[in-house]
């Protein structure tokens, strides 16, 4: 059984109903269901507004865990788009580049990509995912890593029952709650995480809930004041 009602979703062993990205894929950008993660959205768009006004990254560029792909917005060529999840890729029309690939489990690249960048990353953010990450990245290539932000994720999953740290719950169309893997950690153990990979972590930077023009979901502003990040993102270089 692939989920269940109610408030949690637990298998009869007692152990959590955890899924994929392919349940969710159909309905992950309907706002009204979903409103984390459209206000997760807005801002990582807000963020790579900027990113890409201000320091106009160049090359060859990856898109990984791209979803219905946001770079897509900011990138015409030589991008390639990455997903483990069949149907997240199938939102992407047109002729870039799509790649099927589980990249925690498999090379995405070979010093192939100036820059890769991974928005809403939390599903991946592993030290298999940063190593496949480095291997991707020419000399010097660098990587933009965007997740919710720590605080968020600490303060909503300890403060509501149904949450489990660690995971990603999403309640169904159908009312079904589903698990999803969401690895969110404190800024000096993401540094430590991003340095096993011989990644060198340059910049760490968050996205401000008073930055943006709104916030729909109460999931985030029961939780975050206007003065505390959203998200938090991280630029780090192929150091190898
Ligand atoms: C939170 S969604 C974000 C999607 C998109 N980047 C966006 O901002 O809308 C995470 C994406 O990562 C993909 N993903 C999760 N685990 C992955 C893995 N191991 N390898 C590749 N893609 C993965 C999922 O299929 C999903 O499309």
């Amino acid at each position: 059984m692939k989920s269940l009602l109610g408030r949690a979703a637990f298998k009869s062993s007692g152990t959590l109903e955890v899924g994929s990205y392919e349940d969710v894929a159909s309905e992950y950008y309907d706002a009204k269901l979903h409103p984390t993660c459209s206000d997760f959205r807005a801002a990582s768009r807000y963020y790579l507004r900027k990113f890409f006004r201000e320091r106009n990254p160049k090359g060859r560029i990856a898109d990984i865990g791209c979803g219905h792909s946001l770079l897509s917005e900011f990138v015409s060529k030589d991008l390639v788009l990455v997903d483990a999840s069949p149907k997240m890729l199938a939102q992407n029309s047109g002729s870039t580049e799509k790649r099927l690939i589980d990249l925690e489990k498999q090379k995405f690249g070979l010093s192939e990509f100036d820059w890769i960048f991974a928005v809403l990353a939390d599903p991946f953010n592993s030290t298999a995912a940063w190593t496949n990450i480095s291997s991707a990245l020419r000399d010097g290539g660098r990587c933009v890593f965007i997740l919710p932000s720590d605080l968020w994720a600490s303060k909503f999953r300890s403060r509501v029952p149904e949450e489990q740290a660690g995971f990603a719950r999403f309640v169904r169309a159908d009312n079904s709650s589903i698990f999803l893997p969401s690895a969110v950690y404190p800024p000096e153990q993401q540094a430590a995480l991003i340095a096993s990979a011989d990644m060198k972590l340059l910049v760490f930077e968050q996205v401000f809930v008073r930055e943006l023009a709104q916030v729909t979901s109460p999931k985030i502003s029961k939780f975050l004041a206007p003065e505390e990040a959203i998200l938090d993102v991280y630029c780090a270089e192929n150091a190898s």
